[in-house]
């Protein structure tokens, strides 16, 4: 796929919240995305093909951490290297900024994101209880040092 990777501008926000709907149960609203784009600490990429976008990663710069806050796939291209190649390109581009960790949280149920954050160097570090207020679930805390 000739697949861009590019900061995601408010011109798309319809495809990132069609995305987020499909793969959150507690998604963002638009107005928490407008927010995200808009901050001037924010770090986002999306992946578009053929000006459609099917993927996203939104995080945030806080002193010398950078959090991960929301990273989605659409469903229709999930399993194809799409994640993998957004988290390469967002770690990249953190990379060169000045800090010593990424931090993000994760369902603990979420095996497949588990595995694609381990393979990156991330590890479990914290289990936070009751973090998810659809389901009640624990969030583990996975922290990358740079
Ligand atoms: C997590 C997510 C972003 C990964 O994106 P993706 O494009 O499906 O992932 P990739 O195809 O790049 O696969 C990356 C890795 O994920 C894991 N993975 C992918 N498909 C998998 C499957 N069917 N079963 C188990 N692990 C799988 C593997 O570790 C894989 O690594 P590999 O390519 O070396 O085998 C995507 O599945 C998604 O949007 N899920 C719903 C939202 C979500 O859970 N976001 C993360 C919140 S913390």
């Amino acid at each position: 796929m000739a697949v861009l990777f590019r900061s995601g501008t408010l011109e798309d926000l319809h495809d990132i919240l069609q995305i987020e709907h499909l793969t959150q149960p507690d998604g963002w609203s638009e107005n928490t995305f407008i927010s995200e784009i808009e901050k001037p600490n924010g770090i986002n990429l999306v992946a578009e093909e053929n000006g459609k976008i099917f993927g996203f990663i939104f995080g945030h710069k806080i002193d010398k951490s950078v959090d991960i806050l929301t990273f989605s796939v659409h469903p229709y291209t999930q399993g194809k290297g799409v994640g993998r190649a957004l988290l390469e390109h967002f770690l990249n581009l953190v990379r060169s900024l000045d800090i010593d960790e990424v931090l993000l949280d994760v369902r603990v149920s979420n095996t497949r994101a588990i595995m694609l954050y381990e393979k990156f160097g991330f590890s479990i570090i914290h289990t936070r209880k009751n973090f998810y207020a659809d389901n009640g679930e624990n969030a583990y805390v996975m922290r990358l040092n740079i």
